[in-house]
This record gives C-alpha cells, structure tokens and sequence, in this order.
C-alpha cells in the first residue's frame, strides 16, 4: 500500500495488505469453466473457446457465472494465458479434448516473425472490454483479478506446440541456447506487462501470474527463466501502479518457494498441494499473504475428507494473511454441489 492511501474494504485486497479480515477470504482457480453446467452452455455457443475469450460479453457473463453461484470474494477474468501468444501473431488454436496446439517456435527466426510485444494490447482490446464490464457489473464486495502466464511458462507452450509432461522442448532451447532462449523471456516479459497494465486500467484490482511449470527447472535456470522475469514484471508494473497486488503462482518450487517470494517481491504467493501449511507458516506467511493449497481432486472426491482437510489448512494459515484456495484449478469433473459445501465451510470457519 502506498504511503496516506486508505485500508481496503474488499476481504480479498484486505487480506494482500496484510491487515485485519473477518473471515478468511476465498476464491478458486478456474472457477469458471467445464464443471458448471452454465459455462458449457454459453461455450457451445460461442463456438470456439477463443472466440469466447474474445467476445465481452460472453467473457464477462462466465466470470460472473461462478459469483453469482458461490458468492467468492473475487472473480477472475476469463480468459487464457495463451492469449499473448495468440496477440505475438503465433497461430493459437484449442482443439476439443486435445488442449491447446500451437506452431512451435523454435529458433531466432522464428522469435523475429513475431509482432512487437510493445504491440500486444491492439489485439486485445475485446479482454479489456470484458475487464471494464466486469468492473461495473460485479458486486461491490468482489475484488477483479486480472491475469496472465509467466513467461517461462507460456514459453513452454510456444516452444512445444502444447501441453507436455517435460517441457522438454522448451529447456532444450534454454539449456543449449540460454542467450537466444534470453530473447524469448525478454519479449514476454514486455509483453506481460503491457497485457497486465491494460487489465488494470480497465479495472482489475489485483493480478496474476501463473507459472504452472516453474518447478520442472533446476535452481540455476528456476533462477533465471522463472525467478527474474516475474521479478521485472512485479517492478515494472509496480512502477506504473504503485501498490498493486500482485500474487504468482510458481507451481512446483518447492523449498525455492522462499527465495523466490523475498526476491520477486511479490504481495502474495499462491502455493500448491504439495507445499505443507505448517512449512508455509513458518517460512513463507511472515514475508506476505499466501494463498491455497487444498488438493483439487478433494474437491471432486467431497465428503469428510475434503473438510477435514481444508479446516487442517484453515487451522495452520487462517490467522493470515491468508487466501483460501486450491493448489491448481477446479477440474471438470468436480460436482458442483461440492464446491459449494467447501464454500460454506470457510465462510462459516471461526465466524
Ligand atoms: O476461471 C478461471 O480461472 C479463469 C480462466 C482461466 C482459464 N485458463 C480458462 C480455460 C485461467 C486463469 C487459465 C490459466 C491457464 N491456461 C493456465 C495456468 C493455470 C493452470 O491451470 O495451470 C494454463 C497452463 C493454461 C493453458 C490452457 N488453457 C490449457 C493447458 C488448456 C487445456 C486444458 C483444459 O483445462 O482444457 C486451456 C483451456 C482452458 N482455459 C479452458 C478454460 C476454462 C477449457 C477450455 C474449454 O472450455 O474448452
């Protein structure tokens, strides 16, 4: 918080300020999408998931879909982190029950045909038209995320093609090339701050960063493709928001988790399923606010074993600053009755 600026009202901004909160706040990563019957609705319609990415009003109405169900303390924008690429002028396409595929980029010349990062934001003027609907709509209780991948991670997608259990493609470039492999980083970073600057603009409260393959790295390279680069986006954007929120998500880091959120410098750090609370307790909460972990396939499973589970993480990390969360997103096959037992079950916690 900038120096003279008032306290936040929203639990959620609360809770990243570090300062008091009645009753932990909570939300959930892809808390929009397959699981809920009224997101495959609107997504059939929109026929293609980027067109649903890039139609406001569509994008605006699943964002809203999930609050409007489970009252979270904060929406996520809907969108993708394969956006920015999709905006780099690569070829994006999401093919049904495949994931994402995208033509793989995996030399200098392939990074020279790309647009100027500079440039991202024309592309995507229909995502920050959801942003400012988004804005206006939400209740005045619900803070606005806005987000994007992390560089390395987006890279791993725009080096591979898609999805892959080793990221191989991505940290052979690195390893025999780490200068040119450098040049990719640094356009993405560019990139990832013009995209999140413009989300802020358009209102988003908080972002961000979601590095899902940031545990596949060595130290040394974790260091530098995934530590540094968030690091410049935390400073740059900072430089142009003062006091922004800014949480990442560095999937997998483990015991780097600490050096990382010390030296990124960012105010929130969201944590995975294998990260222990008490562990987090003791290393990570007394540097910011942590976010998480409760293992998304608890959430599919429900019954006693999700509460007894989420009140162990509750107990260890609820006096804050904390973040009710999972570890990774909701998966498609979780009965949305469950969710809304786990809802109720942290709204009513010590209250
Ligand atoms: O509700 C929300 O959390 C906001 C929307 C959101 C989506 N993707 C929508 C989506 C967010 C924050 C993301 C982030 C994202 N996208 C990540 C990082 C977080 C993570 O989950 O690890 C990554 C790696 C991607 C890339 C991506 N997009 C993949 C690998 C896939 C295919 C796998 C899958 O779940 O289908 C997507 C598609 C995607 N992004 C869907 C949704 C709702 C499903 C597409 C559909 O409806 O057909």
């Amino acid at each position: 918080m900038a120096p003279g600026t008032e306290l936040p009202e929203k639990k959620l901004l609360r809770a990243l300020a570090g300062v008091e909160t009645h009753g932990v706040p909570l939300w959930m990563m892809r808390q929009a999408g397959r699981y809920l019957p009224e997101y495959r609705e609107v997504r059939a319609k929109a026929g293609g998931f980027l067109n649903l990415c890039y139609t406001p009003e569509l994008a605006e109405e699943v964002t809203l879909q999930p609050i409007r169900r489970y009252g979270f303390d904060a929406a996520i924008l809907f969108s993708d982190i394969l956006v920015v690429p999709d905006a780099l002028g690569q070829k994006v396409a999401f093919k049904e029950g495949e994931g994402p595929v995208l033509e793989p980029i995996t030399d200098g010349k392939g990074l020279a045909a790309l647009s100027s990062p500079a440039r991202v934001t024309e592309h995507l003027t229909p995502v920050y038209e959801a942003v400012e609907r988004l804005s206006r709509s939400l209740p005045k209780e619900t803070a606005l995320i806005g987000f994007a991948g992390a560089p390395w991670t987006v890279a791993t997608y725009m080096v591979g093609g898609r999805g892959s259990p080793d990221q191989a493609a991505a940290k052979l470039w690195a390893y025999r090339e780490p200068d040119e492999f450098q040049k990719l980083m640094d356009i993405l970073v560019e990139a990832t701050v013009e995209h999140l600057s413009a989300q802020v603009l358009a209102g988003a409260e908080v972002v961000q960063i979601f590095d899902t393959w940031a545990g596949s790295l060595p130290e040394l390279s974790f260091e530098r493709f995934a530590l540094r680069p968030v690091k410049a986006i935390r400073e740059l954007l900072q430089a142009r928001f003062p006091g922004l929120p800014v949480i990442a998500f560095p999937r997998g880091a483990g015991a780097m988790s600490v050096r990382y959120f010390q030296e990124t410098g960012v105010t929130g750090l969201s944590l995975d399923t294998g990260v222990s609370p008490a562990w987090a307790r003791e290393h990570l909460q007394s540097r910011g606010c942590v976010q998480g972990n409760l293992d998304p396939l608890l959430l599919v499973a429900g019954g006693d074993e999700m509460k007894t589970q989420a009140l162990h993480i509750l107990e260890t990390l609820g006096e804050g600053p904390f973040i009710f969360n999972l570890g990774h997103g909701i998966v498609p096959q979780t009965p949305p009755e469950h969710v809304g037992e786990l809802v109720k079950l942290v709204q009513e916690w010590r209250r």
